[in-house]
């Protein structure tokens, strides 16, 4: 699907589907009293034995009847006049997009629901209505032949009103660059773990990178036992395919600060010797999401003037059962020197995190942040919706929050509670890998804390968010793309800031 600027105003402009916003208690907005007085004919009755209220995401979809250009009037709603925000538009869009399935061009005048700021208005509207249209079809025969579920939204043009174009045009960019990476997150989380083995997300990096301003050097299975990397190498000791540490490093001209990215990435986690039951294992081919954020995030930093320095790295490996796996019992010496005894080797995400975040403290950045599907206890915590933010400083964890809640990624901050730290000490080395039946999740952060070596860091735990059961606003059923936009969001701020 394409997003573009309208050159038209809306109720003149040819296209499939006119898409305007109507505001709580059936409120006519922007382009939405013209399009209606155009039709000559009352819509209020229709709309309420339709039960539309204008409630954010409702669609009432009216036929034209040669009234209007558009073939059909799409009335969106987008709730309360005072309370839309980027989040509302976002999901306006997507309703728009899927209301769309199947036709060719739409026009709204969406943006102008949000006068306030125009420019964040279209960036929010052209972000929704992308990652509303992403679907993963890759491995599907049915083509549109009849088949297949109907074609996207062939294009969708913004009649933004008033505001300068030049400053919009930026803004339909930033978006496109926003969903672009959230979508390409998305496509590699999805893809099988047999299309996907680490050596192969190294070639994907290096591929998806090239000419974006990222170098991409990688670390195989003997370099990364080489140069001690213990807990890398022991959990993808295991499998056929070997692990591999991926670093990718993004340095602008003059840049305002060094940042380090962790993403997790084990490409399938069956739990190892300390297998998992066949139902749980079902979706741990995205258990690689983090990693996949980190390299979709850096993706664009080019493209949305990031001037800040950033070195990412994706800590990969497959987490399998055989002859030559890391058994229950076992430790390990991890990259900054910290011995660690294997309790369970289903708890493989924080061993891998652990080194990478080693290598990443050890050259003194001014924030960490790590994005892991690390423990189903921060689900059983938070749901699928929220992640889990953990931090050892205030500000960092201030910052990470709010740049969360302007990219619409609900996130939740749980503590790091010092007097839990004593049951991650083992009686034979100096950790283990497993804490407590209860606050599972705290125990993964309490043990990555001791990694970051005391520099400023966010620890993001995306085990729910990272999925979703059901196409759900402008979501779509599967991998989410989650910490995309609010790595993003973050860096963009970080970068005006300075
Ligand atoms: N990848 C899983 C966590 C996970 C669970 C992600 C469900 C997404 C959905 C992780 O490696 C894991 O297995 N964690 C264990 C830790 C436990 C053994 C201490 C868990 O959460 O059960
Ligand atoms: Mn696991
Ligand atoms: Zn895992």
């Amino acid at each position: 699907m394409k997003v573009t600027l309208a050159k038209a105003d809306a109720v003149t402009a040819k296209a499939d589907l006119l898409a305007v916003p109507v505001f709580a208690g059936a409120e006519l907005g922007p382009g939405a009293e013209e399009a209606v007085a155009a039709l000559g004919a009352p819509v209020a009755p229709l709309l309420e034995a339709r039960g539309f209220t204008g409630k954010t995401g409702e669609v009432a979809a009216l036929p034209t009847l040669g009234r209007l250009e558009a073939t059909v009037l799409v009335l969106v709603g987008v709730g309360e006049r005072a309370k839309v925000d980027a989040e509302v538009l976002r999901r306006a869009a997507a309703a728009v997009v899927r209301q769309g399935r199947g036709a060719g061009k739409a026009v709204t005048t969406l943006p102008q629901a949000l006068p306030a700021d125009p420019a964040a208005a279209v960036q929010a509207v052209t972000e929704g209505a992308l990652l509303a249209a992403y679907r993963f079809d890759k491995y599907k025969r049915a083509k549109a032949n009849g088949d297949g579920p109907p074609a996207e939204l062939g294009a969708l043009a913004l009649v933004p009103g008033e505001a300068r174009r030049a400053a919009l045009t930026g803004a339909v960019a930033a978006g496109q660059a926003r969903a672009a990476a959230t979508n390409l997150a998305r496509d590699l989380s999805n893809e099988p773990a047999n299309a996907l083995h680490p050596a192969d997300l190294a070639a994907a990096a290096r591929k998806l990178l090239a000419g974006k301003g990222v170098t991409v050097k990688v670390k195989d299975e003997k370099a990364l036992a080489a140069e001690g990397f213990g807990g890398i190498v022991g959990v993808g000791q295991g499998a056929e395919h070997p692990p591999r540490l991926i670093e990718l490093r993004y340095a602008p001209k003059g840049a305002s600060g060094e940042v380090v990215l962790v993403g997790k990435g084990i490409t399938f986690d069956s739990g190892g010797l300390s297998l998992k039951p066949p139902d749980s294992m079902k979706t741990m081919k995205t258990d690689m999401s983090g990693a996949a954020a980190v390299l979709a995030a850096m993706s664009v930093l080019a493209d949305l003037d990031v001037t800040v320095a950033v070195t990412g790295y994706l800590a990969s490996a497959e987490n399998m059962p055989s002859g030559r796996a890391t058994r229950p019992g076992d430790v390990l010496t991890m990259k900054n020197g910290k011995t660690v005894e294997v309790l369970n080797t289903d708890a493989e995400g924080r061993l891998v995190m652990a080194d990478a975040l080693a290598l990443g403290a050890a050259a003194k950045p001014d924030a960490i942040i790590d994005v892991a599907t690390l423990t189903g206890a921060c689900v059983v915590a938070l749901g699928n919706r929220y992640t889990g933010l953990m931090a050892n400083d205030e500000a960092l964890a201030a910052e990470l929050l709010e740049a969360a809640a302007e990219a619409g990624e609900p996130t939740w901050r749980l503590p790091l509670p010092p007097e839990y730290r004593k049951d991650i000490e083992s009686d034979l080395a100096d950790l283990k890998n497993v804490g407590d039946r209860y606050g599972g999740a705290l125990f993964a952060g309490l043990f990555l804390q001791e990694f970051v070596d005391d520099r400023p860091w966010v620890h993001l735990d995306i085990a729910g968010p990272a999925r979703a059961e059901s196409d759900d606003g402008y979501l779509s059923k599967g991998s989410t793309g989650a910490a995309v936009r609010t790595l993003l969001t973050w860096l963009e701020r970080r970068s005006a800031a300075r």
